[in-house]
């Protein structure tokens, strides 16, 4: 989500006469698009800060500008004690060459939430792209209050884009050679457009009005909230060939207890039924989720209910945290955050040791099988190797050959490690 804001930020930058550029020492300005769903993001985005300050003691008329969710969560706290030049928030990118302007003689804050700023009018600026794979932002915002997250707080009220101006965007895309955008939202399964009107637009319209611009163009999507993930939404994504047969789908916590208390709005048992529908409708799904690990009053019985779910989903991959308390969050009002660190820790590391078997299962039953690839870059270890993703968002490495970039090839999996397919192409 940051990294498509920020391809907004640099659209508003460039409109307004300012050039890009990737060094810092050359920058006359430097943006922190910034994060604050953990402590430890919002750590590393002051200790960048204190690095930029001191580039400024050599070049006095720098400017540093912190901008999204810190931005919105400290605002004029990141002025006194990181002495930035410009605080703005993730409704108020346009206001950041006025701010500028004014740079000179006091500090620009911007931090208003807005209840329709879209940036639907914005052709993002691609910045390190790799030509082939684009992100496309479709709605704004998350009112789900799941009672540990800062989100609600800082991005404000859920607002969905016009789909005429996402279609557009990604016709434009495929025309400048794009071969797949992953349609971005807190909560993508709850878009919706003219809701109640005759041309209402729900998340999975949508997804077909984009997978119909070219089958040649593939379709992602994320992150969907398994309380509102549809049966019509499961079926568009096995009607179309170009709809990727990959659903991420944060489970948090295994426990009904923890899911409650974390305002989830799900149960286990509901959780597994969405599974057993994604199993059933899209048998070759990939999936992978998010979970958090000790969150306040987590039982060791909890944490095998995560365990347990883990293995029952069998998902391929897995982002896993420990729980880090945010201020004005309902949980930091509510509940005591009582497990010690070195217990999560613990729990974390039990959580990521059982997704790496389940990682490993998963790649070995693709040992053999031939896949539909698309060619994103250059291996990373090998520059006679190149690296794509399935339509199930496995990486699979294989030999140039006269590969480029942006084709589609078949691969047939010879190899595996936990993390990565290796094969052939035919
Ligand atoms: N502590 C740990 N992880 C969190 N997430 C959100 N808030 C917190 C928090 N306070 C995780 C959730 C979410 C992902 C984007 O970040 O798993 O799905
Ligand atoms: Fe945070 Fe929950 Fe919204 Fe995701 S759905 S952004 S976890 S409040």
């Amino acid at each position: 989500m940051n990294a498509a804001d920020s391809e907004v930020v640099g659209a508003i930058v460039k409109q307004a006469g300012y050039e890009l550029t990737d060094d810092v020492y050359e920058a006359d300005v430097i943006f922190v698009n910034t994060c604050s769903i953990r402590e430890n993001a919002e750590q590393r985005v002051k200790k960048r800060l204190i690095e930029f300050d001191s580039l400024r003691k050599k070049k006095s008329w720098l400017k540093v500008g912190v901008l999204g969710c810190m931005a919105e969560r400290l605002q004029t706290q990141l002025v006194q004690e990181c002495k930035v030049n410009l605080v703005v928030g993730p409704d108020s990118y346009r206001d950041i060459p006025s701010l500028l302007l004014q740079a000179d003689n006091q500090p620009g804050i911007s931090v208003e939430l807005s209840t329709d700023e879209t940036y639907s009018d914005i052709n993002p600026v691609k910045l390190h792209s790799d030509g082939v794979t684009a992100f496309i932002s479709i709605m704004r915002g998350c009112e789900n209050f799941c009672s540990y997250c800062v989100v609600p707080y800082t991005r404000g009220r859920e607002r969905s884009r016009d789909p005429k101006t996402i279609v557009d965007e990604a016709k434009d895309l495929f025309k400048r050679g794009y071969r797949e955008v992953t349609l971005l939202g807190q909560n993508v399964n709850s878009y919706i457009w003219n809701k109640g009107c005759e041309d209402e637009v729900d998340f999975a319209c949508l997804m077909e009005m984009v997978a119909q611009i070219d089958p040649l163009l593939r379709v992602r999507f994320s992150t969907s909230h398994p309380k509102d993930m549809s049966q019509k939404l499961l079926d568009t994504i096995a009607k179309y060939d170009n709809i990727c047969k990959f659903i991420h789908l944060p489970l948090q916590s295994g426990s009904s207890r923890m899911l409650k208390l974390m305002n989830r709005k799900y149960t286990r048992e509901e959780y597994m039924q969405k599974i057993d529908a994604i199993r059933k409708t899209i048998p070759d799904c990939g999936l992978s989720t998010d979970i958090i690990a000790g969150f306040c009053t987590e039982t060791l019985e909890d944490h095998q209910d995560t365990l347990s779910m883990m293995r029952y989903a069998a998902y391929d991959s897995a982002f896993m945290f420990n729980y880090s308390q945010r201020s004005n969050t309902l949980a930091a009002k509510k509940y005591e955050d009582d497990i010690p660190y070195q217990e999560k820790t613990r729990r974390l590391e039990q959580i990521i040791d059982l997704q790496r078997e389940l990682s490993l299962e998963s790649n070995k039953k693709d040992v053999g099988k031939v896949f539909e690839v698309l060619v994103e870059g250059e291996s990373k270890r090998k520059s006679s190797q190149l690296f794509g993703r399935n339509s199930q968002n496995k990486v699979i490495i294989f030999d140039r050959k006269d590969f480029q970039k942006g084709d589609y090839v078949k691969v047939r999996v010879t190899d595996c490690t936990s993390a990565t397919l290796f094969g052939e192409t035919i």
